[in-house]
């Protein structure tokens, strides 16, 4: 799920309007909004298709092929919460277990949603999970998140507690920077952490970001490739830092912890707007002198 998105929407109420994504306005978003409650989440569909159910294992077995030394050790050990993979789960099952473990829980959204509704579920420590799944056709890539995302991507890090917490304040400093006029910057420090965000390790980098690690190509690319940069998190320099939504990152920011993340994140952004709005502006993949970047290690022969 992702928060990078233009609405009208008035008092926390679905008035019937559809969410529009950034850059895609005259393509209706996917999924049927007759079914949105007013808060945009809905019930979980129960009529998954044996195809769909197969899909969503294909999907999460090759993912999970190329974890090892590439994903961060939170995700993988969470992973196996989130059930068989041999169907698609049912989010109330899911949230059970994410209750007992962080308080949290998943629901039921038909698609991307709008800005305000996104935030305050976060906020309540609620997580949207669109709930179809892509077609066949788009094994490799879907546009929009759909169900093998949200929920691979996503939930295993909800089972972190201080991952956890950080969602949650994100949630709650979204709904401020929409009265603040700041939802771009913001809609940054949730792609280049939640989405897109690699954290240090003592075994090397690895992957937390849910847009890296439901990807297929994606994975290898953010902790190997020796093309994109590699900068050390910095908040504001983060928020002032273009990214880009149709190919691979050109530059990823990279946590040495969760904790820093929360951290960093933790304090009223009011003043960090402000800064962020005299600065310019930064292009997807610059560097800029003396940034602590992090260099990968050569893949090893045969590896
Ligand atoms: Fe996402």
């Amino acid at each position: 799920m992702s928060p990078v998105l233009q609405f009208d929407f008035h008092d926390g109420v679905n008035k019937g309007v559809s969410p529009v994504t950034y850059g895609q306005g005259d393509r209706p978003p996917r999924g049927d909004y007759a079914r949105a409650h007013v808060d945009y989440t809905c019930d979980q569909q129960s009529d998954y298709t044996s195809a769909e159910h197969a899909l969503y294992q294909r999907l999460f077995e090759r993912q999970a092929r190329q974890l090892d030394g590439r994903a961060c050790d939170e995700f993988v050990r969470a992973l196996a919460l989130l059930g068989e993979p041999t169907h698609i789960p049912r989010f109330d099952q899911v949230s059970q277990r994410l209750r007992r473990a962080t308080g949290w829980e998943i629901v039921a959204v038909p698609g991307l949603i709008p800005e305000e509704a996104f935030f305050s579920l976060l906020a309540e420590r609620r997580f949207p999970v669109t709930d179809w799944i892509r077609k066949p056709e788009e094994f490799d890539y879907v546009v929009e998140p759909d169900v093998f995302h949200d929920l691979f991507g996503h939930v295993p890090l909800l089972f972190d507690p201080v991952f956890a917490d950080y969602m949650q304040a994100y949630g709650a400093g979204g709904m401020k920077a929409s009265r603040l006029d700041a939802c771009e910057q913001l809609a940054r420090l949730y792609w280049y952490t939640v989405e897109f965000g690699l954290i240090n390790t003592p075994q090397g980098l690895r992957a937390y970001g849910a847009g890296i690690l439901s990807s297929a190509g994606e994975l290898r690319y953010s902790v190997e490739s020796p093309a994109p940069a590699r900068i050390g998190f910095d908040l504001q320099r983060l928020m002032r830092s273009r990214y880009k939504i149709d190919d691979y990152q050109a530059n990823y920011f990279v946590i040495d912890s969760f904790q820093q993340l929360f951290d960093a994140t933790a304090p009223d952004f009011t003043p960090v707007y402000e800064a962020v709005r005299q600065q310019l502006e930064i292009d997807a993949g610059t560097v800029l002198p003396g940034e602590r970047t992090f260099a990968v290690s050569a893949p090893s022969i045969g590896g």
